[in-house]
């Protein structure tokens, strides 16, 4: 078995709240992804079984949504997604992406070399009111600026 008891235990508590096994894939690719920061082939292979879906299905799910990483390019421990849409680019969201570009030392989708932060650009994170905005994992950051991202990475680091 690749998946641990655990996850598959977490993955099993979803069924009786769902009107199908294959609508647990979503939950089950979140379960697995958050614990492993990727879904590698074998993962897949495993929710299918449990679900009682093909792989093909639970890929096809997996990359439809386009935010789940893929054994050959597995995140961070921190997901630190930059908005770049218009209220925050009008208030210096793509310079921000810029500074943590360099500060980093990677480009969007990459991972620091120690594997703590992967960084990500994203369209609006519905926080515009705190623009520019900043997410920290499930997390929203308001109002960060080139000046606020040294503490903030002090605080991921
Ligand atoms: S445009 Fe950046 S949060 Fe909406």
């Amino acid at each position: 078995m690749y998946l641990s008891d655990d996850i598959r235990q977490r993955i099993l508590a979803y069924l009786p709240r769902y009107p199908s096994k294959q609508a647990v894939t979503l939950p089950a690719l979140h379960i697995v992804h958050d614990a492993l920061r990727c879904v590698s082939h074998e993962a897949i292979r495993e929710i299918a079984d449990m679900l009682d879906l093909s792989p093909a299905q639970v890929h096809d799910t997996m990359t439809f949504y386009q935010f789940f990483r893929e054994e050959n390019a597995p995140l961070g421990q921190t997901r630190l997604w930059v908005c770049r849409s218009l209220a925050c680019g009008l208030r210096g969201g793509e310079e921000l992406l810029e500074t943590f570009c360099q500060k980093l030392h990677v480009q969007p989708g990459g991972t620091t070399k120690d594997g703590k932060i992967t960084l990500e650009f994203a369209e609006c994170l519905g926080a515009c009111e705190g623009a520019p905005a900043v997410m920290v994992n499930d997390e929203h950051r308001h109002c960060v600026t080139a000046e606020n991202v040294d503490g903030l990475l002090r605080e991921l680091q």
